[in-house]
């Protein structure tokens, strides 16, 4: 396989980027807010969530390595020469019931590795679901490989999928939805989308079902990702759940937001996915105000786990926070977490 050079990666880049125009995408409508400045996003009954696979990579030493070598955290991602082995890869399952008892099924990220999340999905049986069209829409929360990159092994069981990004999104991730190769990147997608494309513009409340909202952030994100987005549940009785792909913009900033924009965002219930706060190793003294700062919530379940990072978990059970335990299966490292073929209820 030819090795493309930066110079002719850019202009296949920039190519791609004219030829793509935007003209399949749409920008999703905002919920317009209440006098009160305040977004009513209904209620829900309950929200299942299926850790289907949380290990973002294997090895974190090489990773960082490897990301180093090619020039460090502002480096393009898609030009660093990862190594494919270490890939695994970050993907949830969402099943929500709405208060007159429908599902939705909603995938989260569809991870890195094709090979890691193919059989991931076989074995928790999201191969047939996609297939079948029981799971109604991948949303990616941002473009980093580890949840982003894997994106040909959803579109190999439903190239129709509807698809919600940020629109923050570079023209390389934009690119990769078309089908293209990177390759000093191995990152890899030969299947065209054909479904719906939705954008989520940053500060808007985007409701997706009844009690169900995403709401992306504008942030830079290391190695050159651009904004985040994350999921709201407003479940009857219990409170307000907030999924995370990697919540890079911190779950303050994130819990905030629902608290100041949701009606019942005052009322936390839970929480589940990736904080990062101690991604490869210890905790930072700097990244220890987002545990501290967790507390004023009152989380009833902190199922957290992929870049939140084990040494952050065990000052969260230190902290007396409700965490959710795992079974350390699949190749998930601690069972102190939800780990891969978890699953926890909020409802
Ligand atoms: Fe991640
Ligand atoms: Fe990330």
């Amino acid at each position: 396989m030819k090795e493309m050079n930066r110079r002719d990666f850019v202009k296949n880049v920039a190519i791609g980027g004219a030829v793509l125009g935007l003209g399949s995408a749409v920008l999703s409508k905002p919920l317009k807010a209440l006098a009160s400045g305040q977004h009513d996003i209904g209620q829900c009954k309950s929200v299942r969530v299926k850790c289907i696979s949380e290990l973002g990579w294997f090895d974190s030493k090489k990773l960082v390595s490897q990301m180093k070598a090619a020039g460090g955290g502002k480096t393009n991602q898609w030009i660093i020469p990862w190594d494919p082995k270490n890939a695994a890869g970050s993907c949830t399952l969402i099943d929500m019931e709405t208060l007159d008892g429908r599902h939705h099924k909603i995938l989260l990220d569809t991870g890195w590795s094709r090979e890691y999340m193919d059989e991931a999905f076989k074995r928790e049986g999201i191969d047939k679901m996609l297939k079948n069209g029981e799971i109604e829409a991948l949303i990616i929360s941002h473009e980093h490989l580890d949840h982003y990159w894997g994106l040909e092994t959803t579109l190999k069981y439903n190239p129709n999928i509807k698809i919600i990004i940020p629109s923050t999104f570079y023209p390389e991730g934009m690119f990769y939805l078309r089908g293209t190769e990177y390759f000093e990147a191995n990152a890899r997608n030969r299947i065209t989308h054909r479904g719906e494309l939705v954008q989520s513009k940053p500060k808007e409340v985007n409701k997706l079902y009844n009690g169900c909202a995403v709401a992306a952030f504008d942030l830079p994100i290391v190695i050159r990702v651009r904004g985040e987005q994350s999921l709201y549940f407003n479940v009857k009785d219990k409170g307000m759940v907030c999924v995370t792909g990697c919540c890079h913009q911190g779950i303050l900033t994130f819990a905030d937001f629902a608290q100041e924009k949701i009606v019942g965002g005052d009322k936390m219930y839970g929480v589940y996915g990736g904080l990062h706060i101690a991604p490869f190793g210890p905790v930072k003294p700097e990244r220890e105000y987002l545990i501290t700062g967790m507390a004023k919530y009152n989380f009833k379940k902190v199922a957290v786990n992929h870049c939140t990072g084990l040494a952050a978990v065990q000052k969260m059970v230190e902290l007396g926070y409700p965490v959710v335990k795992g079974t350390a299966r699949y190749g998930s490292k601690s069972d102190l977490y939800i780990g891969n073929g978890d699953e926890v209820l909020f409802g």
